[in-house]
């Protein structure tokens, strides 16, 4: 069922439907608002190998060259990456391979898959709620010292805040897998400061830690599916152990390959560079809009706001022909919050032309 509230067997009552994405909500012919994924022209040095790969489709997939390629990007050795068809493929393996694990810790607001994918395999999943009120700041005591699963998003979606890496850090420790999904932790890169501030893709140091990345969303390549995990090889052998044979083809580990390129990470900083000014842009208009609040302090390619009766307004916006992310399906917030995506000034001018006549109206 989507976009509906489903009931799930674990006692609580109604929860927000897990399985809402974006996507179903960017229909043809409005402007889509709702998806995080960068639709620009795809760069040679992407377009090529992809297309290249194309030639070698007889043969099976060789995952060894992408995997090197990924794991000196990050500064660890091959076995600590595990190429995964998506972001989304993690979770589930995830889920899968830990079967045995007592107390799985999900904090949200965050993406629903890592929980939906929890579910699906059997565990109970306890849930920790972070505050709107204080701009959705994570404090690790929140987290039960039991817990022998954690999962937390950084930068996180919907919220587009980035929690800092010291909090995170703090929560790894021997018995305990913690997960946190850096999909969108290149889009948090600033100008003048070294790499992406606050991930955990290089560090070797914590156990149980496996961060998930994601190559869907700024190379635009959701639908060729690639991302991948870097964490302890150990671990990294028993997440391998249930994933189906030939999981990522041959285009998208030529992708994998090309996107780790010192030529793709100068262009993620470029794209990060852009993107923080279109975001500041976007925060500055929503926030001059009477009743529009942003949360927190965003620092990816998407805002959250709150805005009483925003469900309505979803509606009269698709009716003006523009789509945004509904939040009321995100466990912790409800039908007045919005996730709007960070696109260029003009668009984002446009929109809030048609938001402030709604809201006017
Ligand atoms: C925070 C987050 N993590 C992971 C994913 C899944 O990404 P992928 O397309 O790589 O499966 C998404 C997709 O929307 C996301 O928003």
């Amino acid at each position: 069922m989507r976009g509906q509230l489903i009931e799930v067997p674990l006692g609580t009552g109604p929860v927000p439907d897990l399985g809402h994405h974006g996507d179903v909500e960017a229909t043809p012919g409005l402007v889509d608002l709702a998806v995080n994924v960068r639709r620009d022209t795809m760069p040679d040095w992407l377009a090529d190998p992809l297309t290249a790969s194309l030639a070698e489709l007889a043969a099976y997939p060789d995952p060894g060259p992408a995997r090197a390629a990924v794991a000196a990007r990050h500064g660890r050795p091959p076995e600590e990456v595990l190429l995964t068809a998506g972001a989304a493929e993690g979770f589930v393996l995830l889920a899968r391979a830990l079967a045995g694990v007592r107390r799985p810790v999900v904090v949200h607001p965050q993406f629903t898959e890592p929980e939906a994918a929890l579910r699906a395999a059997g565990h109970q999943v306890e849930r920790v709620l972070l505050d709107p009120a204080d701009g959705f700041r994570f404090d690790p005591a929140r987290v039960p010292a039991d817990a022998d699963l954690v999962m937390i998003g950084n930068p996180t979606n919907p919220t587009s805040v980035l929690h800092p890496a010291a909090d995170l850090a703090a929560l790894a420790r021997s018995g305990r897998v913690l997960v946190v999904d850096e999909a969108f932790a290149d889009t948090t890169a600033a100008p003048g400061v070294p790499g992406e501030p606050e991930s955990l893709a290089g560090r070797r140091d914590l156990p149980g830690l496996v961060v998930v990345r994601s190559l869907t969303k700024t190379w635009g390549l959701a639908g060729l599916r690639i991302g991948y995990l870097l964490g302890e090889a150990a671990l990294l052998d028993r997440l391998a152990a249930v994933q189906p044979l030939w999981a990522v083809s041959t285009p998208a580990l030529a992708a994998a390959t090309a996107c780790a390129s010192p030529t793709a990470v100068a262009a993620e900083r470029e794209i990060a560079a852009r993107l923080a000014a279109d975001r500041d842009h976007l925060v500055a208009r929503l926030s001059a809009l009477p009743g529009v609040r942003v949360a927190g302090r965003p620092a990816s390619a998407f805002v959250l706001l709150h805005l009483a009766g925003a469900d309505r307004v979803r509606e009269t916006l698709r009716e003006r022909g523009w789509a945004v992310r509904r939040g009321d399906t995100f466990p912790g917030l409800g039908p007045d919050w919005l996730r709007v995506a960070v696109r260029d000034p003009a668009t984002t001018d446009a929109f809030i032309e048609v938001l402030a006549e709604i809201l006017e109206a």
